[in-house]
């Protein structure tokens, strides 16, 4: 088995849950390596449903080595919680790796997330205010606390001392909310440094030494290409690399151990919290009227898009093959996993965004400038569908209404990689593979 990145390519929850299910236990190591628990899927345990948001879904696998990589940013509550209820449902945790070098978040990390969103008022980015932003933010700045700083209490203490130096005047003088002290954190935080001190590991030299055995690893993306830091629609995106190039910096593994990039990619899009979307079909409440609500609404009630990590409702539009190019490119896909096929058996004919429009100008690729993104307008072409039939029991390509095989070409074509997996149900077993 070779080395694989999964990846999201649109804004996230593409379904990469199911997919990294449905090939996760034919690997040796399965690696988190960007995003913290902002992440969530759902995975089914006999017959139990479980959220993972932190867990590398390995976990759920006996021979597979669950690895939380240098890159993932760890709150420890929130890893503790979902260790014990994975256990309570009779999953073992014991082969967790969690890199020493991995950032931790700090219970001020989470008041200054959900702060500064408030201070954003209408221009905020929609955060899960699970930290994520700011704990990456004292990574970059050099001030961070990583998972081996909380093994030794004196230095742990030192490293405290000088966060709080910062962070309790801009809590106080910026913010108005309470302050902490050296003790109540680390009196809250050494019982989960006791519990994670089982797990800790060097794992970027355990990983390479798996490569030099042959063993297999795949790298399990958080988040989507147009989330990505660098890469997405910025300002309105999380703080990590979460495109394949960020499996190599958040796992200490050379980019060219890694033999294939498959893209998740939904048959539509959707996005959490704020930021440019050309193809949304807004919902009432947003504005939206007409045949464009009830697109928007049927999406969401169908493809069930409310999130896993917060139960937000998802903002609902049609694929978008501008977005799905760049994701080609920027990722280096060599495959596309495409999801909820099915949801569109709603519709009588499907849309697909080919190009934007802004002033006159047309914009085959992402437009330079973001302000053009969002106020650009989509270019369509619309496509027959295959309302009313059910394609949850179809198994390989031909089995598919000859639109919805031409949908899929369609798609393939406009992205420039292979489409090789079709998910057409939720359930794992309902896969097409090419
Ligand atoms: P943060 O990652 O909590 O800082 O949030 C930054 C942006 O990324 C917000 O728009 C979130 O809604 C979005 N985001 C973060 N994690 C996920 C995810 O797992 N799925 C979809 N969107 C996400």
């Amino acid at each position: 088995m070779s080395n694989v990145v999964l990846v999201g390519t649109q804004w996230g929850d593409e379904g990469k849950g199911k997919i990294t299910d449905l090939i996760a236990g034919d690997f040796d190591y399965v690696v988190r390596y960007q995003g913290g628990n902002n992440a969530g899927h759902t995975v089914v345990h006999n017959g139990v449903s479980l959220a993972l948001h932190l867990m590398p879904s390995g976990v759920m696998y006996e021979n597979t080595v669950p690895v939380i990589g240098n890159g993932v940013v760890i709150d420890p509550a929130a890893l503790v919680k979902e260790m014990t209820l994975l256990e309570q449902e009779g999953v073992s945790c014991k082969n967790l790796k969690i890199s020493c070098n991995a950032h931790v978040i700090m219970p001020y990390h989470k008041d200054l997330d959900g702060a500064d969103e408030k201070r954003l008022g209408k221009n905020s980015i929609g955060t899960t205010k699970r930290g994520i932003g700011p704990c990456y933010q004292d990574k970059a700045a050099r001030k961070g606390i990583r998972v081996q700083d909380l093994m030794d209490e004196k230095i742990f203490r030192l490293k405290l001392e000088a966060a709080l130096a910062q962070k309790n005047p801009i809590l106080d003088k910026i913010y108005g909310l309470h302050t902490y002290t050296v003790d109540e954190i680390v009196e809250e935080y050494l019982p989960y440094a006791r519990i994670m001190q089982r797990y800790m590991a060097e794992t970027t030299q355990l990983l390479n030494d798996a490569l030099r055995a042959g063993k297999s690893i795949l790298f399990e993306g958080a988040q989507a290409t147009m989330l990505d830091i660098d890469h997405g629609t910025y300002p309105y995106v999380t703080s990590s690399s979460c495109g394949a190039g960020g499996a190599a910096i958040g796992t200490g593994v050379g980019p060219m151990a890694i033999d294939k990039v498959i893209g998740i990619m939904k048959a539509y899009t959707t996005r959490v919290g704020g930021g440019p979307f050309p193809t949304e079909q807004r919902f009432p409440e947003n504005g939206g009227t007409g045949e464009e609500a009830e697109v928007g609404e049927l999406l969401c009630s169908v493809g069930h898009e409310y999130g896993v990590t917060t139960g937000r409702k998802r903002r609902c539009g049609w694929f978008d093959g501008v977005i799905a190019k760049y994701a080609v490119d920027v990722n280096g896909l060599t495959d596309i996993a495409l999801t909820k096929l099915d949801v569109l058996s709603e519709f009588d004919t499907i849309k697909v965004c080919v190009a934007y429009e802004y002033e006159g100008k047309r914009y085959d690729y992402l437009p330079m400038q973001q302000s053009v993104l969002f106020h650009s307008q989509p270019i369509y072409v619309e496509l027959p569908g295959w309302k009313g039939v059910d394609i949850s029991g179809c198994r390989t390509f031909e089995e598919l209404p000859e639109n919805a095989q031409k949908y899929v070409n369609y798609l393939e074509e406009f992205s420039g990689a292979r489409i090789s997996m079709i998910s057409v149900a939720p359930e794992r077993d309902c896969t097409i593979i090419r």
